[in-house]
């Protein structure tokens, strides 16, 4: 999860700069980091699958393709809904996602 942090950190800012390329990039680097989540934490695996892998990672994926804009801010806010929904389901409801304050990444 740490490396979602730091993920999303570049794929807001991505977003913020219409470089929706290494926003898509960043998109499924962070899949793959859930999945390999369930792998370590089976007992995630519902949450994981239903409220992103199945559903927000794919409509958040469609919008940055369609490269449209209106959308994409729709479905970033949406994500961090998810985010903070999972967080709450998985008993962490003191991890808050917000929209990062600063640039954290050495590429953009
Ligand atoms: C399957 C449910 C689930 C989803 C979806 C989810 N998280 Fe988490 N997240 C957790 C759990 C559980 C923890 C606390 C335990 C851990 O770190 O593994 C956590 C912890 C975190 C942490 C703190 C890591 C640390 O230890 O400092 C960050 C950052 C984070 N999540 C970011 C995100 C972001 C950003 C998203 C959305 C893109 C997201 N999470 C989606 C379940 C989820």
């Amino acid at each position: 999860m740490v490396e979602v942090g730091q993920r999303f950190n570049t794929f807001y800012f991505a977003i913020k700069d219409k470089n929706y390329e290494l926003a898509n990039y960043q998109w499924d680097k962070i899949k793959k980091t859930i999945e390999n989540g369930i792998v370590r934490r089976p007992a995630r695996k519902a949450n994981s699958q239903t409220m992103f892998l199945e559903t927000q990672y794919k409509s958040m994926r469609e919008a940055l393709n369609k490269k449209d804009e209106k959308l994409i801010k729709k479905e970033y806010e949406q994500t961090k809904g998810v985010c903070n929904a999972c967080h709450v389901a998985e008993r962490v409801p003191f991890i808050e996602v917000i929209d990062p304050i600063i640039r954290w990444s050495s590429v953009r």
